[in-house]
């Protein structure tokens, strides 16, 4: 019998196959495992990201939520409370000059690739994605020089899922914890000396006299470094996966680095860091009020029905409409920023190193019922 389990390890390595079942023969899945219904189609999926009035994100939208974040965070708010959070961060969003940031940018590029130069083989995911995705998270959010990997690592407990407990766990709550206080501290920080970083204009940004409060700059901190960490830094390493993985595609890249905005997008909807996020029922619709459904992105952007031929990767398909970023109102808020910061990125990695492959077929896995993310991704250099 088929069995879809959104914290069964198979579902991190290749939730491929199993989406294309459930596309074709349960598009409306009961997860018993999960406790949650599975969109897996891309009409289906899009239709209730745009309906927010029937598929709720108030009781979050990580598949093991912690009650702490919901109703507090853009992701975990429905409007009109999310539309006013959303107005005022983005708002700090949209004064940053991002196109100013690209020299910033290369040169972080820069000291991380010549950090393993000379070497045959290294951990991008560890050593670039990892130190690439928290410096230039440093410079925009405004954070001090920290342990990268450690603040990475606890984005990724606050993300990550146990097989055996199926919902949030106290680790879960450790690394919220930590964050947050993390936050708390570089607040502080910014209002002692402000400057044109996203949390010194966001806990300050003010539309019609409305400001954020206390707990939301700091809940908005937080949000900010989990979605950013994780689903960047995760990314990043699934792009070169995916360009490993197509020599083709890769060489087409290094040759013509204007290339690379279309490896993006269809590096997105092949295989994006954010997979799944959940969404609960404010009223029947074959599903019951108060259920909770995911929406799978990674399913509905391989969906035969919107995109022909779609487990081929594919840099001239130019795929419009893909779910990457998601949709609808809780559509990502920084995805021209993590376009800019992956263009910038991988320009400056494959003017050293034009050639890699994957140095393992299997790689090891963050378990995770939303995120797709490899914990390691060793690359030869040819
Ligand atoms: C390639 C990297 C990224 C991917 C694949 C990604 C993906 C996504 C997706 C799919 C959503 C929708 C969640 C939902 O439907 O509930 C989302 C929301 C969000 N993302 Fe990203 N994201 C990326 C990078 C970033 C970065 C760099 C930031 C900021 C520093 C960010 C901030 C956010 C925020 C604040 C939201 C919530 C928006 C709302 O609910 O209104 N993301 N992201």
């Amino acid at each position: 019998m088929f069995v879809f389990d959104p914290y069964d390890p198979i579902v991190d390595s290749n939730p491929f196959p199993l989406y294309k079942e459930l596309r074709d023969h349960y598009p409306c899945y009961w997860s018993e495992a999960g406790k949650v219904w599975v969109l897996s189609r891309y009409a289906d999926v899009v239709a209730a990201a745009s309906d927010w009035q029937t598929y709720s994100s108030l009781k979050g939208n990580l598949l093991a939520e912690l009650p702490s974040r919901t109703g507090a965070t853009l992701g975990t708010t429905d409007p009109p409370r999310h539309d006013r959070l959303r107005a005022l961060v983005q708002h700090a969003f949209t004064r940053r000059n991002l196109a100013g940031l690209d020299e910033y940018l290369r040169e972080i590029a820069r000291t991380a690739v010549r950090s393993f130069e000379g070497r045959k083989r290294f951990d991008f995911n560890r050593e670039f994605s990892t130190a690439m995705t928290m410096k230039t998270l440093s410079l925009i959010i405004g954070l001090p020089p920290t342990d990268e990997n450690h603040l990475r690592r606890q984005a990724m407990l606050c993300v990550q899922t146990d097989p055996m407990v199926k919902g949030k766990t106290e680790e879960h709550e450790r690394a919220f914890k930590w964050i947050n206080e993390f936050a708390v501290s570089v607040i502080e920080e910014r209002r002692a000396r402000p400057t044109d970083d996203l949390i010194s204009q966001f806990s300050v940004a003010e539309i019609d006299g409305d400001r954020l409060d206390e707990r939301e700059v700091i809940m908005t901190t937080t949000m900010l470094i989990v979605a950013g960490a994780e689903s960047m830094g995760a990314f990043m390493s699934l792009m070169a996966m995916n360009l490993a993985d197509h020599p083709e595609a890769l060489a087409g890249c290094v040759q013509n680095p204007d290339l690379l905005p279309d490896a993006i997008e269809e590096s997105l909807r092949f295989n994006t860091s954010a997979q799944r996020f959940k969404r609960t029922l404010t009223r029947d619709v074959r599903m019951k009020a108060g259920d909770a459904v995911c929406l799978a992105y990674g399913s509905a952007n391989r969906d035969e029905r919107q995109f022909p031929d779609p487990d081929r990767y594919d840099l001239n398909r130019k795929p419009r409409g893909h779910l990457g970023f998601g949709s609808g109102v809780h559509a990502c808020l920084g995805s021209m920023m993590a376009r800019q910061v992956l263009r910038v990125a991988f320009e400056e990695f494959h003017k050293v190193f034009p050639r890699y492959r994957r140095a393992e077929v299997d790689l090891p896995w963050m378990p995770s019922t939303n995120f797709r993310s490899p914990t390691r991704l060793e690359l030869v250099l040819e």
